[in-house]
C-alpha cells in the first residue's frame, strides 16, 4: 500500500487476505458504519466480536452475517456493552480472548451524535444551573468510550503474540467534526477533537509495541446518524458517501502496514492529513512561529525520546524501523 502524491489512500487490493481468521474486536456494530465494517470483516473470514448498547440493532446485525455467503469460515458474535462503561469494555475484550485465544485488530466505532445546546451564551442563568446531561453524554460515549476501548486494547492485542511481525492494528473513528469546525455541535466536536488527539498521543506507545494506531475522519456517511440532515444534504448537493464506502477504507488499513495516520473520508475516497499538515506549518502558522514550534519539539524529544514526531512522521511505516 502506498499514498498517492495527493496523499490519497487507494484501496487497490480487495482480497483481504490478512483478515482471514483474523480476530477482531469492533464497537458500535449495531447499526452504520460499525454493522459494515463487521460484515465485511466477516465475509473475507475474520471472527468479529461486538459491542454496543443496541440490542435489537445487534441482532439484525448478526442475522445480516448468517445470511452473507460465507466460505471463509469468519464468524460473529455479539457482547452487551456500554463503551462509556469501563467495565462492559474490559468484558467485552476478555469476551474475545477468553474464545479466540488472541485478538488482532480493534475498531472503535461507537458514538453518538446531537446538537443539544450545552455551551451557549443565549442559556438562561436558571438554565446552567444544572447541567445538560444529554450534552455531555456525548464525551462519555464518543471520547471517554473511544478511550476506554483504546486503554483496554493495548493489552489485550499483546496477549499471546507471536513476535512483534505478527499484525496488530486499533483504528478510531473521529470524524470532519475531529479537523476544522463543522455546524455547532459543540459537545461532538470537542468530542471527536479529542479523538484525533487521542491517536497523536498514541501513536508513540503504540509504535513501541509494533501496534498500528490510524484514525478515520468520514465525513457525511449514510447511516441513522446522519438521516436527520439528509434532506438539507441532498438538497444542497454535498458529497455522500455509504457505510460501505467507509468500512472499504477501514478493512484496507488493517490489511496495511500504516501507522499513526489520519485520514479524511469523502464521497468513498481517503486522504491521509497528517503529514500535510505537518509540511504546511510554515503556511498556517508562520516561518517564525513554526521555527519556534520545532524547535521546543526537539528539545522535548531530548528529553523524552520518541521514535517519532509530528515533523518527522513521513513514511512511518511500522515494518520499516
Ligand atoms: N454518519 C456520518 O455521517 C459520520 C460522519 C463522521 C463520523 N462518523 C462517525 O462514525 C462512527 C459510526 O457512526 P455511524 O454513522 O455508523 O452511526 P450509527 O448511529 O449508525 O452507529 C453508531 C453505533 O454506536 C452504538 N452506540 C451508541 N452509544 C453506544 C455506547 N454507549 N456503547 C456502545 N455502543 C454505542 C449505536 O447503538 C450504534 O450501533 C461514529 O464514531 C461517528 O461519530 C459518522
Amino acid at each position: 500500500m502506498v499514498l498517492s502524491n495527493e496523499n490519497e489512500f487507494v484501496v487497490q487490493d480487495t482480497t483481504f487476505s490478512s483478515l482471514h481468521n483474523a480476530v477482531v474486536v469492533l464497537t458500535g456494530a449495531s447499526s452504520g458504519i460499525g454493522r459494515e465494517t463487521a460484515l465485511a470483516l466477516h465475509q473475507h473470514g475474520a471472527h468479529v466480536v461486538f459491542g454496543d448498547v443496541d440490542a435489537n440493532g445487534a441482532a439484525e446485525t448478526l442475522s445480516m452475517a448468517e445470511q452473507q455467503q460465507n466460505q471463509l469460515g469468519g464468524s460473529v458474535e455479539y457482547i452487551q456493552c456500554d463503551v462509556s462503561l469501563y467495565d462492559d469494555v474490559y468484558r467485552l475484550f476478555s469476551s474475545a480472548l477468553d474464545k479466540h485465544g488472541h485478538v488482532d485488530h480493534v475498531v472503535a466505532s461507537a458514538a453518538i451524535f446531537n446538537r443539544e445546546k450545552w455551551i451557549d451564551p443565549a442559556l438562561s442563568i436558571e438554565e446552567v444551573a444544572k447541567p445538560n446531561t444529554k450534552a455531555s453524554k456525548i464525551l462519555d460515549v464518543d471520547l471517554v468510550g473511544t478511550a476506554n476501548t483504546s486503554r483496554i486494547a493495548g493489552p489485550f492485542l499483546m496477549a499471546n503474540r507471536k513476535g512483534d511481525t505478527e499484525k496488530k492494528t486499533l483504528t478510531l473513528l473521529g470524524s470532519v467534526a475531529s479537523m476544522q469546525q463543522v455546524g455547532e455541535a459543540v459537545m461532538y466536536q470537542a468530542a471527536k477533537h479529542g479523538v484525533l488527539g487521542l491517536l497523536r498521543a498514541m501513536r508513540t506507545p503504540f509504535y513501541r509495541h509494533r501496534i498500528q494506531v490510524n484514525c478515520v475522519c468520514p465525513d457525511i456517511t449514510l447511516t441513522p446518524m446522519a438521516a436527520p440532515f439528509m434532506d438539507s444534504f441532498k438538497k444542497n448537493r454535498a458529497w455522500t458517501q455509504t457505510s460501505e464506502d467507509v468500512a472499504r477504507v477501514i478493512l484496507g488499513l488493517l490489511d496495511s502496514d500504516i501507522h499513526g495516520k489520519s485520514f479524511y473520508l469523502g464521497a468513498g475516497r481517503a486522504w491521509e492529513f497528517e503529514d500535510g499538515l505537518s509540511e504546511a506549518m510554515p503556511h498556517w502558522l508562520g516561518s517564525e512561529g513554526s521555527r519556534h514550534f520545532k524547535w521546543n519539539l526537539e528539545c522535548l524529544a531530548k528529553v523524552s525520546p520518541v521514535p517519532f514526531s509530528s515533523h518527522t512522521f513521513s513514511n512511518c511505516f511500522c515494518q520499516d524501523h
